[in-house]
């Protein structure tokens, strides 16, 4: 049973661009200015980790207080912990996500500790972001594979998602951080994590490293999922995740949902001009197939 209606979360200025440093300030915020308009109503724009970690996300204090924000559409951002919390609320933030992972190796390696010690760190974040009146996302990564550690058990992530979503995430995104993972290994997974927490409190954010990442969407709406995260352009992949590519490119999702009678509310093309609009920055071919073969407006 495929659901009625799907939501995109549009992860391109956070997860895509986190990779990029050829990339001005303006030419940031004219993306999430252009993706704004074209129906998509969550757009996570920006991380508030150390600069040290991730110089390419220095400036999203600075991005949230230049975008011109549109009615409707929520602007939301990374915040590991309480120094990036407190900057997301002075930049006035619509929402934030901490993120969290089934790997051990992967969660050392990208926030610099255990799996638990992470988890003992997000709750001052999640019970702050809370009482500030934001509401709070989580991911899970390395949930169909790890970097460093290849198989990952499906038990990991169903428990490390149990916990996020008892401790006040509203909804838990699934990550195939380095797009390792085929349909029934993704379903497996989603079936695992699902008997602990709501199918209506699951996303799923599947990078295309392998060109699997529609396949697995499919599947997972044929579970019930309804929450998509991609990236306009299929930008991105993760600075702590070698050889991981850009998420799933928005375009082809909306085609694809297009296709399967799905509403999801965004413009097709006015997408793919955001999309070109960026790549062109980047000097760079798009990562969309629909969009390369879309016909020039
Ligand atoms: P840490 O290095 O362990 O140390 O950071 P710390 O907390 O002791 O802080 C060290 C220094 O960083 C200090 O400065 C802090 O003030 C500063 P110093 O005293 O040395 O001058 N600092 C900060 N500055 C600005 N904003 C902050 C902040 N926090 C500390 N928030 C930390 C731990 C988690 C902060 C670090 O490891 C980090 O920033 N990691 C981020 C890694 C990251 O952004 N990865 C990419 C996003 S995750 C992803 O892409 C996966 C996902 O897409 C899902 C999927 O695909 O699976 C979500
Ligand atoms: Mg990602």
């Amino acid at each position: 049973q495929l659901p009625e209606k799907v939501k995109i979360i549009e992860v391109g200025p956070r997860d895509g661009l986190q990779n990029e440093v050829e990339i001005s300030l303006s030419d940031k915020i004219s993306l999430v200015n252009i993706l704004s308009h074209t129906g998509l109503t969550l757009i996570e724009s920006g991380s508030f980790v150390s600069p040290k970690w991730v110089p390419q996300m220095a400036n999203s204090g600075e991005l949230f207080n230049r975008i011109k924000r549109t009615t409707g559409v929520t602007y939301s951002a990374l915040t590991p912990n309480l120094i990036g919390l407190n900057a997301a609320i002075a930049a006035n933030v619509d929402e934030v996500a901490i993120f969290g992972s089934a790997s051990e190796s992967f969660s050392r390696n990208n926030i610099n500790c255990s799996i638990a010690d992470s988890l003992r760190q997000f709750e001052p974040v999640i019970k702050q972001a809370r009482t500030a009146g934001l509401a709070v996302r989580g991911y899970v990564s390395c949930t169909l594979g790890c970097p460093y550690e290849g198989y990952i058990s499906i038990n990991k992530v169903a428990k490390v998602a149990q916990q996020l979503h008892d401790m006040g995430c509203y909804q838990i995104s699934l990550g195939d951080t380095v797009g390792v993972g085929t349909p029934e290994a993704a379903k497996a997974m989603i079936n695992a994590v699902s008997q602990h927490v709501p199918i209506d409190n699951l996303a799923v954010h599947f990078h295309d490293t392998y060109g699997q990442a529609l396949a697995n969407i499919y599947a997972a709406l044929q579970l019930g999922i309804s929450v998509i995260d991609s990236a306009v352009a299929g930008l991105g992949g993760c600075p702590y995740a070698q050889g991981a590519s850009g998420n799933v490119a928005t375009e082809d999702v909306v085609y694809m949902l297009n296709g399967l009678g799905i509403e999801s509310g965004v413009d097709l093309s006015e997408l793919i001009a955001a999309g070109n609009f960026i790549c062109q920055r980047l000097k760079r071919p798009n990562g969309s197939k629909v969009a390369l073969a879309y016909p020039a407006a």
